[in-house]
């Protein structure tokens, strides 16, 4: 193994809040070293300050504007992490059942939560009904239909927005897009005002919003603001024909820096989006948003130990604690995260793929890595808040990570590290 004739600078990721400190990576006023020593390997950490940063935001640029922030709790649904958002005002993106259980369970109302989803089931639909749901984001026309009559079985009258689909190329990974025609998501744009016509037709249903969403981890403004002037465009259309909104969804998707990208920032994106709507008189429209990614994503490191490192004639593998099963997104998506030494050793590196123990090839999490790294050494995958563990499994037998939650200098352990006897729970044997 010849050491590559280069430093090892580590790059830490805008918005993260990762800063070196005596020699050892810390997030807040937290040694990450530290929190290896005390929850063990793998271990998820987030960060208060740069998740409330984040919203700030957000919030700075929808203000004064009536507003509201629905976070998309797909990205990170761990309870700790909703009830963050739920005491900072935020409201909820849900798209299943489960997930207005968990929000509830954190402490926020349901009239406060959204319900997104191509395809929410009668079980789904009474209980968001029975809770007091805030609105359904209706994805079809059978949907709505399927809606209207729960909601008159129930005697209950059911707010809802029909999720538009601008046919937009959001310019991201083809997986993650989807707000093109292509795309199972939503009505098409061509549609949209029959679909209202048809919903005015339908009992119990009070028709409140329009709502897009075109797609996640997105770097540029343009793509956002063609979605939102074609969304515009429908909500002049519709009150023509005399069917006024409350409020306006321009969904979620604003990306963050994994390898460098410089996405807008939300407070741009929001500010222009207030202009525009003041611009083309439809200010009376409240406006909603549904971030994930931006709110949680470069607020989460996921802490992980080198197990071996195994050097062979072609390549140097790194094989860590970590894998797949705790972040999928290299193999799912051939996603980059920034993979950084919590201690660095002031080594010349050497060049590394760095690896998971499953056994699957594509047990990936960095490839072609320039790192100095020894057995045991503690590595930080960053930008790990969003889609990390929200996305976590059990496989190949493996509990799932612990997670911690710091703010200054205090630490939260925030979900238990899972036990074996975790993995059979709710398991029965035949006898
Ligand atoms: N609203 C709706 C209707 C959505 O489908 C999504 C994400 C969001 C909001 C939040 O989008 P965000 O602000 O997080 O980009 N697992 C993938 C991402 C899937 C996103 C699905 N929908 C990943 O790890 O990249």
């Amino acid at each position: 193994m010849t050491p590559l004739a280069m430093t090892d600078t580590p790059r830490l990721p805008v918005g993260s809040g990762l800063h070196y400190a005596h020699g050892t990576l810390h997030l807040e006023q937290v040694s990450l070293a530290e929190l290896v020593k005390r929850f063990g390997s793998p271990l998820f950490v987030y960060s208060k300050q740069v998740m409330l940063d984040a919203l700030h935001a957000y919030t700075q640029g929808l203000s004064p504007h009536p507003h509201r922030v629905h976070y998309a709790m797909k990205a990170n649904s761990s309870l700790a992490v909703l009830q963050v958002f739920a005491n900072a005002g935020c409201g909820f993106d849900i798209v299943s059942g489960g997930e207005l259980a968990r929000a509830m369970q954190a402490g926020a109302r349901a009239q406060d939560c959204v319900f997104s989803g191509v395809g929410k089931t009668t079980a789904e639909i009474d209980q968001a009904l029975a809770a007091g749901i805030g609105c359904f984001n209706v994805e079809s026309l059978s949907e709505l239909q399927h809606i209207s009559s729960r909601a008159q079985a129930l005697g209950k009258v059911a707010p809802i927005s029909l999720r538009v689909n601008p046919d937009v190329d959001a310019g991201t990974h083809p997986y993650i897009s989807t707000g093109l025609r292509d795309n199972k998501f939503g009505i098409s744009h061509a549609d949209a005002v029959a679909a209202y016509r048809y919903a005015c037709e339908l009992g119990g249903l009070h028709i409140t919003g329009i709502d897009c969403h075109i797609g996640s981890q997105i770097t540029q403004a343009t793509p956002f603001f063609d979605a939102m002037e074609r969304v515009f465009d429908l909500v002049d259309a519709l009150t023509q024909q005399g069917i006024t909104l409350q409020h306006i969804d321009l969904g979620g998707g604003l990306g963050i820096d994994y390898q460098g990208e410089q996405p807008p920032s939300a407070t741009h994106l929001w500010q222009t989006t207030v202009q525009r709507l003041h611009a083309r008189g439809l200010q009376r429209h409240a406006l909603w948003c549904e971030p994930g990614r931006s709110l949680v994503g470069n607020a989460g490191v996921c802490l992980s130990q080198v197990v071996v490192c195994k050097p062979t004639a072609h390549k140097n593998f790194l094989i860590l604690d970590a894998a797949m099963n705790d972040l999928p997104r290299p193999a799912m998506y051939q996603a980059y995260h920034e993979i950084v030494p919590v201690t660095p050793r002031g080594e010349p590196p050497l060049l590394w793929d760095v690896v998971g123990p499953v056994c699957e090839t594509g047990d990936w999490l960095g490839r072609a890595r320039t790192l100095a790294a020894h057995e045991g050494d503690v590595l930080a995958i960053c930008s790990a808040g969003a889609y990390g563990m929200s996305m976590a499994s059990q496989y190949n037998a493996r509990p799932r990570a612990a997670e911690v939650l710091v703010h200054g200098d205090t630490v939260h352990l925030i979900r238990e590290r899972e036990r074996h006897e975790t993995l059979w729970q709710g398991e029965h044997l035949v006898t």
